[in-house]
């Protein structure tokens, strides 16, 4: 309880959020009402009882279907400021959010709505809540190349609302590599790069290698397996590259006898690490509070190294050094 209190009073940001996997159970429900769309389940209770999931395309199984309720602009920005109401009220001070505008084009949503509505929520959480935000448009990588170039072209002309770039979904046979044209275009436009390598998949590695040498990310999203190699952990400290770690969805590295604590691992290795909630309304809506709470517990973090961690997140942050001044 002390513990609790301690986290919850510290400081926070938040790197790795998927703002679609923020979409909790009653909101699904609010807004499928909303869209005259009739969701297969009888309750909150039922719905949040189908999430059950056990590897990565399991999960996205779940969380893409659940996003389909997302069709209007209006409700992109209350799942968006929703999230941010909850962050604010965790003294999370700074979040950069994901989102896959892919899937919502796919289902005729106009890219100026989702962004238009995710913009006004950070404009006015801002106002109204005192927390600051940017925004990461995901590549879907199970998705073509063409989908991924058609949703940066549509969505460069608001570059002004965007941060950055990244890389998510299902890994499997889908390197960063792919996307290679697609993060030098973002890049030349003035927006920063960052890439899932999530844990225990196949190619691993060669992921993580691409993602730093070949594509040259700003950050890497998991990326824990880089603990099985020394020569690329040597790399992303010269380049002083951050992790953003979610333990919830993925705890373990494995492949590795015995298999180690990811938390644990990376920061006795030195690498600069944060923890994220990833998609906490699919997590027993466990944010980052919740999160914190329980790698602390698992891996044994002492209160001097969650001060160190949260402070060292504001510098994991792509914010002007003003905000960023004014968070440390
Ligand atoms: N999409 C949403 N959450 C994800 C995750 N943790 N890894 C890959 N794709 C995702
Ligand atoms: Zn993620």
């Amino acid at each position: 309880a002390d513990m609790a209190a301690f986290i919850a009073g510290l400081p926070k940001a938040e790197y790795h959020v998927h703002l679609e996997g923020t979409l909790e159970a009653e909101m699904k429900f609010a807004l499928a009402r909303r869209n005259g769309l009739q969701l297969p389940f009888a309750d909150v209770a039922a719905l949040k009882a189908s999430y059950r999931y056990h590897d990565l395309p399991s999960f996205l199984a779940i969380y893409y279907d659940g996003m389909k309720v997302l069709l209007k602009e209006p409700d992109f920005y209350d799942l968006a400021y929703a999230y941010l109401a909850k962050a604010a009220s965790q003294n999370v001070l700074y979040a950069e959010m994901f989102f896959d505008p892919q899937e919502h084009l796919k289902r005729g949503v106009a890219m100026a709505d989702v962004i238009g509505g995710i913009t006004r929520a950070r404009t006015d959480a801002a106002a109204k809540l005192g927390i600051q935000s940017q925004l990461i448009l995901c590549f879907v990588r199970d998705l073509s190349a063409e989908s991924a170039m058609a949703a940066l072209d549509a969505a460069l002309p608001m570059k002004q609302y965007l941060v950055g770039v990244g890389l998510d979904s299902d890994e499997k046979g889908n390197p960063p590599s792919k996307f290679a044209a697609h993060f030098a275009k973002a890049r030349a436009a003035g927006l920063k790069v960052t890439a899932h390598c999530d844990l225990n998949q196949e190619n691993t590695l060669e992921h993580i290698r691409q993602a730093i040498v070949d594509i040259r990310v700003d950050r890497i999203d998991h990326g824990g397996n880089i603990l099985q190699s020394p020569e690329l952990m040597a790399l992303a400290k010269a380049k002083n590259l951050y992790f953003t770690v979610c333990p919830t969805f993925s705890g373990t590295v494995q492949g590795e006898a015995p298999p180690v604590d990811v938390v644990r691992g990376m920061l006795d290795a030195g690498l600069n690490i944060t923890i994220n909630s990833d998609d906490p309304a699919y997590m027993a809506s466990e944010y980052l509070n919740e999160v914190l709470v329980k790698a602390q517990h698992r891996s044994a973090l002492t209160k001097a190294e969650l001060v160190r961690m949260e402070r060292n997140a504001f510098m994991a942050g792509w914010m002007d050094e003003g905000l960023r001044a004014a968070c440390l």
